[in-house]
């Protein structure tokens, strides 16, 4: 592993951002965290919508992951099975994500872990206020901000197992496209 994140400029334009929050932000519902069923808003306030669907963002989305793990990571992926997430965070629902991994590295049944994790900004950062994305340093255990993401389109790829959260939005909407790749468990 060569960074602990890297970034691609440019993956989606304004026309293309545009119409997947139109398009999806029909679909949008309240976020829960991992497997409880309840939506909880003291750990996460967001609203989210499945994006299984949608071949065009799919194929972006695994070529993207398939540089970053051939340039950066060099981690045991699977391409064939992405999960993609269009997500909302709210300055009036207080939208916000707490500190989290995406790998559950307790939980040592899994048949597959989220190995790589995605996130891109999708409306303009003058739209909204607060909502940083943050990234844990595991080897100084410090919390920084990336900002490379507060240039819409820009794909922003690390681990999923390194800590990161959102931090509450105090203004407008912010609107990001999250998504994972798959692969055998972490060993
Ligand atoms: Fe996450």
């Amino acid at each position: 592993m060569k960074t602990q994140y890297c970034y691609f400029p440019d993956q989606f334009d304004e026309n293309e951002r545009k119409e997947i929050i139109y398009k999806y932000s029909k679909y949008l519902f309240k976020a829960s965290v991992g497997a409880s069923e309840e939506p909880s808003n003291d750990w996460r306030s967001s609203n989210i919508a499945w994006m299984k669907d949608d071949s065009k963002v799919y194929s972006k989305i695994s070529k993207i992951f398939k540089d970053a793990n051939k340039q950066f990571f060099g981690i045991d992926v699977d391409y064939l099975d992405l999960d993609i997430q269009f997500t909302e965070y709210v300055a009036e629902e207080e939208g916000h994500y707490k500190t989290h991994i995406d790998s559950q590295l307790w939980e040592l049944n899994n048949c597959f872990d989220r190995k790589l994790s995605l996130v891109i900004l999708l409306n303009d950062p003058h739209e909204f206020e607060g909502g940083e994305f943050e990234l844990t340093n595991l080897l100084t255990q410090k919390s920084g901000k990336v900002e490379e993401l507060l240039n819409p389109g820009t794909a922003i790829v690390f681990p999923g197992i390194f800590p990161h959260k959102v931090n509450k939005i105090t203004k407008g909407k912010r609107y990001t496209l999250v998504a994972w790749a798959y692969g055998n468990p972490w060993r």
